[in-house]
């Protein structure tokens, strides 16, 4: 179906396609674009279970799909390519962010001596994830894995398995309640809060809208951690490309009914960081935190698009 002139149905297995009309004039011939779009992108519906919606894009699974993953919908695939069209570096960032995750817990791991993570807003299983590579280190580390997407739950029980002398705890939990996080009987078995921890918040602080009152949700996480613990956070900025790219992914994002807030270097240094010491470089562009001496060329600031930074508390 491409003429306009044909009544047009919009997939109702894709609701969220709806949301794009939003931003632009409804036209035939936008809403006849769309619905080629929406042909392109079918739903899957066998072994999903029914608590997970895959008529609607969820950051865990776009990310998973610029990260070249296998565990997203249509609704996912939609939304993700919609992004890359619009910020051509969204893949390049994803692979940077998990780069930066594999240095920083090397570093917490290793030179800072830390053997308890609690990474929030995990996401999918993926390469080098935290408890990879902090095991490796010391084969007793512990790590507790939280997110709000139900998908992941059900992916990281099957895929994250400790070490035999470490642990690794899975819970569905949100950000914007982190004493649920805290109290939760799966992180007070796993991590000993008297003994240094180490707070992962990688790419998912940008989902704390201002009304969600960010700082209080960072104090509170803080707060619960002993002297000597770290934290390390990656966050999306607009301060390196172009205005109308990242306007235009912002709004992608939220026609799918998901909210971003990106925040310059300065602005997340404060947000996250805090009253705590940061650890050399600082707060830096992805790649330039602490590059591997023989890990090649690095991207540039307008493909990368996120800084990240590593702080002990005093
Ligand atoms: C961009 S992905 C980053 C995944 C992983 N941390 C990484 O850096 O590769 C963001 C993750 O945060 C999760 N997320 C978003 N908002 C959240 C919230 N309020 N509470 C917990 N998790 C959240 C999403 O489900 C997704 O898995």
């Amino acid at each position: 179906m491409t003429g306009g002139r044909n009544p047009v149905k919009i997939q109702p297995t894709i609701p969220n396609v709806r949301g794009l009309l939003h931003h632009r004039p409804i036209t035939s011939r936008y809403v006849s674009t769309l619905w080629q779009v929406s042909s392109q992108y079918p739903p899957e519906r066998d072994s999903v279970p029914p608590e997970i919606d895959i008529t609607r894009s969820h950051p865990a699974r776009t990310w998973d799909y610029y990260l070249g993953g296998k565990d997203n919908f249509a609704a996912d695939r939609l939304v993700a390519d919609q992004v890359i069209a619009a910020w051509p570096g969204m893949r390049v960032s994803a692979r940077e962010n998990r780069k930066f995750i594999g240095r920083a817990v090397t570093y917490l791991a290793g030179e800072a001596g830390i053997d308890q993570f609690l990474d929030i807003g995990s996401g999918l299983p993926t390469a080098n994830n935290v408890h990879e590579v902090a095991q490796a280190i010391n084969p007793a580390a512990r790590v507790v894995y939280t997110d709000n997407d139900p998908l992941v739950l059900v992916h990281a029980r099957a895929l994250l398995t400790s070490s035999p002398e470490g642990a690794c705890a899975y819970l569905r939990g949100d950000l914007r309640e982190p004493a649920e996080i805290l109290n939760d009987p799966a992180t007070r078995k796993t991590l000993d809060f008297t003994r240094p921890i180490a707070l992962i918040l990688a790419a998912v602080v940008h989902f704390l809208l201002p009304e969600d009152e960010p700082r209080r949700i960072i104090e509170t996480l803080v707060d619960a951690l002993p002297s000597g613990s770290y934290g390390g956070a990656s966050h999306g900025s607009t301060e390196y490309g172009n205005q109308e790219e990242a306007d235009a992914v912002v709004r992608i994002i939220a026609a799918s009914g998901v909210r971003i807030a990106p925040r310059d270097s300065h602005d997340f240094g404060r947000l996250v960081f805090d009253g705590l010491e940061l650890v050399a470089p600082g707060v830096v562009l992805l790649p330039e935190w602490r590059p591997l001496p023989d890990g090649g060329p690095r991207p540039g600031a307008r493909e990368v698009g996120r800084n990240a930074g590593v702080a002990r508390k005093p």
